[in-house]
């Protein structure tokens, strides 16, 4: 056994901000809702629904994650965001129509009290939507500022102890960090001189830091992937993660690759296609926004499959990955995969994944599992890039200068380690006498 840290008691309420409030946001708060009245239980959520070894196998501790580390409780979540278009979180449920008018009756008034403040929008960033819900206010720096007096706000009249943030806006247009991203003073000039570098989400993530709220980015804009957010949430004590939620063809593949690298099989080329068609398809039709996605999506196979290491069987592979804006099929993606493997003696095999997922009902319980142990961080005095969290995230944000894991198993070890280490009770080697 360690000694466990010091994490302050999960008292009172919790706020969970989410910039954007469309597809994914609503279909997370309707789950909230519908699970803390008994209506469904919280399927894919780790935090909820999983349990944690503790100690040797032949001691039989096996607790629920949420008995055994001191999250937040449902009843005890409040809910706001910002969109340019949705005006509450009810109309943004039968926009995306994710959830059935059967789901959401019994929660539609609830819901309709979610109502999105005036976001910090620019259609330089998401050309693909018109915002019509937006701050009257100008300048970067008081646009900032605009957003700490809501943060503010809402934690005043919602009654709230603590608040977290989780980006679930739209995927801002590519962009590489420029000079104005390299420190907290930069950054601050560039809000002053309305820097065009600076995206919205950035301005976000910077009012949540500068109110000490934890920030977690679920796109793959970069946001707090930047050595300015880096500084600024060590400097005020503010634990931050991204970025971009892990859910369907990427999460597949991070399952699937791990296995064709445990049995040494060889990989020769991996192609990726998608068809969705909702709003963030839409958004993600603009090639300059794709291409945030793409890299995203992209960086996972050389850091699971190691082709410096494996150059026999890593070390040619032709991977791509597409994504088509096709409306009839709303939030139902289809993700299809063609893998071409090799094995004994080089023989080629081929192996089809068709994958009809739903995006949000896979990244709904993401949200929740981010917004309580970021808020757990919090608690435990944690502060800058919780590399912990990467489980959740497709291109997870590194903690220190060595390449981020992107193994699903791997990560789910590290995420439940980190829990027994902060709790005083031994890491699970898995060794035989373990
Ligand atoms: N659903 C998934 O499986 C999944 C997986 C990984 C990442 N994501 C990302 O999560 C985000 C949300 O996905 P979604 O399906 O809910 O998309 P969505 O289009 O339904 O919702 C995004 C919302 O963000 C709003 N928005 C855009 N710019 C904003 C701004 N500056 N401030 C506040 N709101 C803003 C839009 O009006 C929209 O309502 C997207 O970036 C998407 O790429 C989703």
């Amino acid at each position: 056994m360690t000694e466990a840290r010091f994490i302050s008691p999960a008292a009172g309420r919790l706020g969970v901000l989410t910039p954007g409030l469309g597809a994914v946001a609503s279909t997370f708060i309707a789950g909230v809702m519908a699970a803390r009245r008994g209506l469904a239980p919280p399927i894919g959520s780790v935090s909820q629904m999983a349990h944690i070894r503790l100690g040797a196998r032949s001691e039989g501790r096996n607790p629920l994650i949420r008995d055994f580390v001191p999250l937040a409780g449902l009843d005890d979540l409040v809910f706001g965001g910002w969109d340019p278009i949705s005006a509450n979180a009810m109309e943004a449920a039968r926009t995306c129509g994710v959830l059935a008018d059967k789901d959401l009756g019994a929660i539609s008034a609830e819901l309709e009290g979610v109502v999105a403040m005036g976001a910090v929008f620019d259609r330089a960033w998401v050309s693909r939507l018109e915002g019509v819900r937006v701050k009257a206010v100008a300048s970067k720096w008081e646009q900032a500022q605009a957003l700490m007096a809501d943060i503010e706000d809402f934690r005043g009249r919602h009654g709230c102890d603590r608040l977290v943030m989780v980006w679930c806006g739209s995927t801002e247009a590519f962009s590489e960090p420029s000079g104005v991203h390299q420190s907290a003073a930069a950054f601050e000039a560039g809000l002053r001189a309305d820097d065009p570098g600076i995206a919205p989400s950035q301005i976000y993530a910077y009012a949540a830091l500068q109110s000490e709220v934890p920030f977690a980015n679920g796109a793959p804009n970069l946001t707090v992937d930047l050595p300015c957010m880096v500084e600024l949430a060590e400097a005020r004590g503010v634990p931050i993660a991204g970025k971009d939620f892990k859910t369907g063809q990427t999460l597949m593949k991070t399952m699937l690759a791990p296995g064709f690298k445990a049995r040494m099989l060889g990989l020769r080329g991996w192609y990726s296609t998608n068809i969705l068609g909702n709003r963030d398809g839409e958004v993600l039709d603009a090639p300059e926004n794709f291409r945030s996605k793409e890299v995203s999506k992209l960086g996972v196979l050389d850091t699971i499959l190691q082709p410096g290491v494996y150059p026999d069987l890593y070390g040619k592979i032709d991977h791509v990955v597409r994504i088509n804006y096709y409306p009839p099929r709303g939030d139902d993606k289809e993700g299809w995969d063609s893998i071409d493997i090799f094995g004994w003696l080089g023989y080629p095999m081929q192996i089809k994944v068709d994958f009809l997922c739903r995006d949000s009902i896979l990244a709904a319980p993401i949200v929740l599992d981010l917004a309580l142990f970021m808020d757990l961080a919090a608690r435990a005095g944690e502060s800058g890039v919780q590399e912990w969290l990467s489980f959740y995230l497709k291109a997870p944000q590194a903690a220190g200068s060595a390449a981020v894991e992107h193994d699903l198993f791997i990560q789910q070890t590290k995420l439940k380690n980190t829990l027994r280490e902060w709790m005083g009770e031994a890491p699970v080697t898995h060794s035989e006498a373990g």
